[in-house]
């Protein structure tokens, strides 16, 4: 099978490109900007073109049987630092891949939206099937790219997952999200700045982000599924990393007070089962620190980075 991976280079698109090569015999296409690096070593069956999806009309889809759509500016203050480039990318561009995909051939579309489309909500289960209010413009992007997706079933598999927050160690590190965020501080510092820390937020380990992708093209999954297994307090992912780490915890008045949650039953349902959890992400990341692998570098931090390398 011939599988095409847009930003491949990233966060999640270096793990499951390396799963798709370490675990299939398929061929795999990878493009991106490589804003955040390429981390990925010659392969055969690798092929790495450094190129932004919204040259669309390059990229020829003949021979290609799925699309992992990944390449997405991906969070709120991202998206932020300029809203109508990032509506061309996370929209305009994933609707001219979709549609090129469609005309071309492809079987498979999965499109990696978030957990995060959803906003503010009061119900105990938030399923998929819960009304959108999305509350900044990286979530509205996200929810437009996901049905414009959606509108092209007819003509090939589609398959929406809506990630929780990713924790865990990979080679291309992001250290702005939750767990990654409060595990290097606890590292390198020794204390971690909690704001808040009432707040709930879903979380999901890299490695079972990656096994669900293998899983949804495997299976030829179709449709929307949550993915995230963990609703925690972030005072209770501090107190985890403090425990496993032994860091201080010092709390702050925070100005985002937001909780979030989400039910993941129907991806259960189809038989997912995930492998690991925010425990093992922080003793993963505590490991591959110690033996620098991990380090706290500029570049694991989208906003600051693209702020001072892409947007000048
Ligand atoms: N990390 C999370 O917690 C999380 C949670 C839910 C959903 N997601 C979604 O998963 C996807 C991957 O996220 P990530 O954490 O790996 O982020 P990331 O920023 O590490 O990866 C995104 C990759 O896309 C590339 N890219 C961006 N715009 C591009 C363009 N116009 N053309 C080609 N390449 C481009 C970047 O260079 C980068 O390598 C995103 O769509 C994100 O919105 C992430």
């Amino acid at each position: 099978m011939n599988v095409l991976i847009t930003g491949g280079c990233g966060y999640v698109g270096t793990k499951l490109t390396l799963a798709l090569l370490e675990r299939t015999d398929h061929h795999v296409t990878v493009i991106d900007t490589q804003w955040f690096g390429n981390h990925l070593s010659p392969n055969p069956r690798l092929t790495v073109r450094a190129a932004d999806i919204r040259a669309i009309d390059e990229i020829n889809l003949s021979s290609i049987d799925a699309v992992f759509h990944l390449a997405n500016i991906a969070n709120d203050p991202s998206v932020d630092l300029n809203p109508y480039f990032s509506w061309e990318v996370n929209v305009l561009a994933g609707m001219r891949l979709v549609d090129r995909a469609a005309r071309q051939g492809v079987k498979q579309f999965i499109y990696a939206s978030s957990s995060s489309v959803y906003g503010v909500k009061s119900e105990p289960r938030v399923t998929e099937d819960l009304e959108l209010v999305p509350v900044s413009e990286y979530n509205k992007t996200k929810m437009v790219a996901e049905r414009v997706v959606m509108s092209y079933a007819d003509a090939m598999i589609t398959t929406i997952f809506r990630p929780a927050t990713v924790c865990g160690y990979s080679p291309r590190m992001r250290l702005d999200v939750v767990v990654n965020l409060l595990a290097i501080q606890a590292l390198t510092k020794g204390t971690m700045r909690v704001l808040g820390g009432e707040q709930t937020r879903p979380n999901i380990h890299i490695d079972d982000l990656v096994d669900l992708y293998l899983f949804a093209l495997e299976r030829r999954l179709a449709g929307v599924y949550n993915a995230g297994f963990e609703n925690i307090k972030v005072r209770d992912i501090a107190t985890m990393i403090a425990e496993q780490v032994g860091a201080e915890i010092e709390v702050l008045p925070s100005n985002d007070p937001r909780s979030y949650s989400i039910c993941s039953d129907r991806l259960l349902a189809t038989g997912f089962a995930p492998k690991k959890n925010v425990a093992a992400a922080i003793r993963e990341m505590a490991a591959a620190y110690r033996v620098g692998r991990l380090k706290d570098e500029p570049v694991c931090y989208n906003v600051n980075w693209m702020m001072q390398h892409h947007f000048k």
